[in-house]
This record gives C-alpha cells, sequence and structure tokens, in this order.
C-alpha cells in the first residue's frame, strides 16, 4: 500500500487494517498549518500535535510549561492544514492527570474546538479509568508508555525505560491495560527494540514507536529532528535528518536581507 496522496479521510478502523496488513504506520509531528499539509501530502497519516511543541516551536526547555489552550491553538491550525490525516492532540502536563472528569473536559475541547480526531496522554496501569472514561464518551485516545516527558523531572531525566526484567514486565502491564482502556494505538518511547516487539506482538492495537528500534507497527519523529531544523548536534539518536531545511531557511533569510539592503528587493517585479 503506497501511501502518498492519502485519498480518504483516516480513522482508527484504517489503523487498525494497516497493523493487520502489516503496512508500517508513518506518524509525525507537526504544530502548524503548512508542515501539516505537506506532511499529509506526502503521506503522513497521523500527525500528532505533540506537546514536544514545548521544546521545538514555543522555545520552552521541556514540555512541562505547555499550556492547554496553547496546545489547542496549535491543534486547530494543523486540522485546518490536514484533511485526511488523522490530527491528534496532545494532552500537556497537568490538563488530564487530575481525574477522569477533568480529562474529559479538557480531551471534549480538542474535538469540539480544535477540530481533532483524538488526543493523547501518557501513562500506562494508572490512567486506564481515564482512557476508559474518555473512550466511553466517544473520545479516540492514544496511549503513551515508556519514556514519559511529562514525568522528566520525577524520573531524573530522559533515559530508556524497560531494561530490567522488572520493569520491562510493569511495560508489558502497562500495554495491555492502555489497550483494554480501548486506546486506538500506543506510543512506545525509550524503549528497547526486543521489548517494542514483544509488545507489538502481543497487543492488537498499533504501537507507534520512538526510540523503540524497527518492529513496532509505526514509527513517530519530532518534525523538527527529520526535517533539520534541530541545531546540529542536538539530533537524538533515534531520529535521522531527512533534510536539511534549517540550512536552507537561513539561506533564504541571508538572501533577503541581502537584497533589502542593496534595495534589489523589491524589483520591478514585485510591484506596480
Ligand atoms: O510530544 C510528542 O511529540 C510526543 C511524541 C514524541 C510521541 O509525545
Amino acid at each position: 500500500m503506497n501511501m502518498t496522496g492519502i485519498r480518504k479521510k483516516i480513522t482508527v478502523k484504517d489503523l487498525q487494517k494497516m497493523k493487520e496488513m502489516g503496512f508500517r504506520i508513518p506518524t509525525s509531528t507537526a504544530y502548524d498549518a503548512i508542515t501539516a499539509r505537506i506532511a499529509e501530502a506526502a503521506g503522513v497519516v497521523l500527525l500528532l500535535v505533540g506537546d514536544s511543541a514545548g521544546n521545538t516551536v514555543l522555545g520552552y526547555d521541556n514540555t512541562l510549561p505547555v499550556t492547554l489552550e496553547e496546545s489547542l491553538m496549535l491543534t486547530a491550525a494543523v486540522r485546518r492544514g490536514a484533511k485526511k490525516a488523522m490530527v491528534i492532540g496532545d494532552m500537556p502536563f497537568m490538563s488530564y492527570q487530575l481525574s477522569p472528569e477533568q480529562a474529559l473536559a479538557n480531551a471534549g475541547r480538542y474535538l469540539k474546538e480544535a477540530g481533532a480526531d483524538g488526543v493523547k496522554l501518557e501513562g500506562g496501569r494508572i490512567m486506564n479509568p481515564t482512557i476508559k472514561r474518555l473512550v466511553n464518551a466517544g473520545i479516540p485516545v492514544f496511549g503513551h508508555i515508556g519514556l514519559l516527558p511529562q514525568s522528566v523531572l520525577k524520573d531524573g531525566g530522559y533515559r530508556l525505560h524497560g531494561k530490567s526484567s522488572e520493569e520491562a514486565e510493569q511495560l508489558i502491564d502497562d500495554a495491555l491495560a492502555v489497550q483494554e482502556a480501548g486506546a486506538f494505538a500506543v506510543v512506545l518511547e525509550g524503549v528497547p527494540a526486543e521489548l517494542s516487539k514483544v509488545i507489538t506482538q502481543k497487543l492488537t492495537i498499533p504501537t507507534i514507536g520512538i526510540g523503540a528500534g524497527p518492529y513496532t507497527d509505526g514509527q513517530i519523529q519530532v518534525a523538527p529532528d527529520i526535517l533539520g531544523l534541530t541545531e546540529k548536534g542536538h539530533t537524538p539518536r533515534h531520529a535521522k535528518r531527512f533534510g536539511e531545511i534549517g540550512e536552507k531557511m537561513f539561506e533564504a533569510f541571508d538572501d533577503y536581507c541581502r537584497l533589502v539592503q542593496d534595495q534589489q528587493f523589491p524589483g520591478p517585479e514585485n510591484y506596480k
């Protein structure tokens, strides 16, 4: 199956079919309408408006300061850019942890106000009742287990999860709990490849990996990392720079500045 130029609106059922057919699900973050339009045209079937917006487009040190209003605004922009790809809003820190009721009220806003197709939230077994509450209300939920960026302070940094056999067992239980609660798919972040393989085989829902090796049903990457917008030398090991868009932007801005200073822009073709 070649998804370039997605022809129809992608649904949770399509993702399920992709897993069953062994089609690797290309997923990416996006935070704006332009990137969403281009990614969708290239065949990205699921766009996550990640709270990684915090470290990337919003310029914070980590994801913790991202607010619900910021996330809703970015999600609405991505929705306007992508008509067919699934658009999932990533619930920020403290917008769902207080109670299933808090999660429900805030998750509903992604669908009603931002036009999202669902929401993502971090956590395994502990989030089982919350995921159930959302799914029972008709909200598609994308789970997220393993390395949880919203718990970076508690965990003392970003590290691989599931290296010991005890942690591996816990992660398997987390994955099963997220599936049992009704999530349509689950992100496996920072998990050893062999463990991701075991989890992917055990689950009937798709697994989408980042820093989790090649065996998951799909891959997700933070768009600025793969586009080459992240500073060189700061690309995470799990990412590959598929382009050098940052360099191209620099060259374009540099040319622009020079032509403005030399009074060569605007030229006769640019005005009446
Ligand atoms: O916020 C994000 O971009 C994410 C993905 C890396 C899974 O959670």
